[in-house]
């Protein structure tokens, strides 16, 4: 990875546009959303929208997951030349995902975890990393961090919670990172004060951001933004993703409404309104009549 401070990988969120919006505020480095192995080596065509694009290929790592060490190599391979390095998921609890063996499945089969690891590093020239949690039922990070240094892997990340706690609870930054390759700790980190603690208590070399990220890209930069250069960034981004999946972009850009809007006056009647919007025009209208009500309030 490529500095202390990334935007982690978010199925349905951390697509290009929002990479944008997270690198223009600071982000030094980002992921794609999760790509199935398996899928992928069948028709990499509809899986063309999570590959990184040109402009941004230098800072994000591509995120693969399955449980099959051959079809990862084989996926990594294909994919390898889009993206700044290969990163093995293994830290997604989601039960569809577990029930294939992949994610945090492979943090109860830590041999199937070294081999995937040992077969996507023979497969590939670029750098690979690993996304892990503490453990899938238990903490068993050392041992998953000796397995995964052992097998040659040339990054770690962890999410300093268990795959059965889901994200309950609140992750903790206090692992220990023997430091024999880079280690990047994530999990509740909600500001760049917070990144700096959870460095300092786990030793590690840099931090990734997840969900305080969404509808908040400034928190890379931690200053607050002026309501000008909000909406500023509330219609790029729209921008970005209207010309990324077009019109299908209003529905989707709803996941970002609640962050963008966060304590904001009149912010819930304002939701409950756009939420119901289907036109794109529409929408930019809203934002923009809001703003400006805010502006004169
Ligand atoms: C909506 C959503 C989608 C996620 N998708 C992925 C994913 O595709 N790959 C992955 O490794 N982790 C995924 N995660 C986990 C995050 O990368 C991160 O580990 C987790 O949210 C904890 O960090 P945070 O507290 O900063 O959000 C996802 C999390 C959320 C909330």
């Amino acid at each position: 990875m490529l500095g202390k401070i990334g935007l982690a990988p978010m199925a349905g969120i951390t697509n290009y546009s929002f990479r944008k919006i997270c690198f223009d505020f600071g982000a030094e480095f980002a992921y794609t959303e999760m790509i199935s192995s398996e899928s992928l080596i069948r028709n990499i065509k509809i899986n063309e929208k999570y590959i990184p694009k040109k402009d941004e290929k230098d800072k994000v790592g591509i995120q693969i997951f399955g449980s099959d060490p051959i079809v990862m190599a084989d996926a990594a391979k294909i994919l390898e030349e889009n993206g700044a390095w290969i990163d093995i998921n293994a830290g997604c609890p989601v039960r569809k995902v577990i029930k294939k063996g992949a994610g945090s499945a492979l943090l109860k089969d830590v041999k199937k975890l070294k081999k995937i690891i040992e077969e996507v590093k023979k497969a590939v020239k670029s750098k690979v990393s690993v996304k892990v949690r503490l453990g899938f039922e238990e903490d068993n990070f050392e041992k998953i961090y000796d397995a995964v240094v052992e097998a040659g892997a040339d990054m770690i990340a962890v999410h300093g919670r268990t795959a059965k706690q889901m994200y309950s609870g609140k992750a903790t930054w206090e692992i220990k990172n023997k430091g024999y390759i880079p280690l990047y700790i994530n999990g509740d980190i909600n500001s760049l004060d917070d990144a700096k603690v959870a460095m300092e208590v786990s030793g590690a070399d840099g931090v990734l951001i997840g969900r305080s990220s969404i509808g908040n890209p400034w928190i890379f930069s931690d200053r607050t933004p002026s309501f000008e250069e909000r909406l500023n960034v509330i219609l790029k981004h729209f921008e970005l993703l209207k010309r990324e999946i077009g019109n299908m972009a209003v529905v989707e850009f709803r996941k970002f409404i609640a962050g963008y809007t966060k304590g904001l006056k009149g912010a819930r009647e304002f939701r409950s309104n756009i939420m119901k919007i289907e036109d794109p025009e529409n929408l930019i209208q809203c934002f923009v009549n809001y703003f400006l009500y805010l502006k004169n309030s």
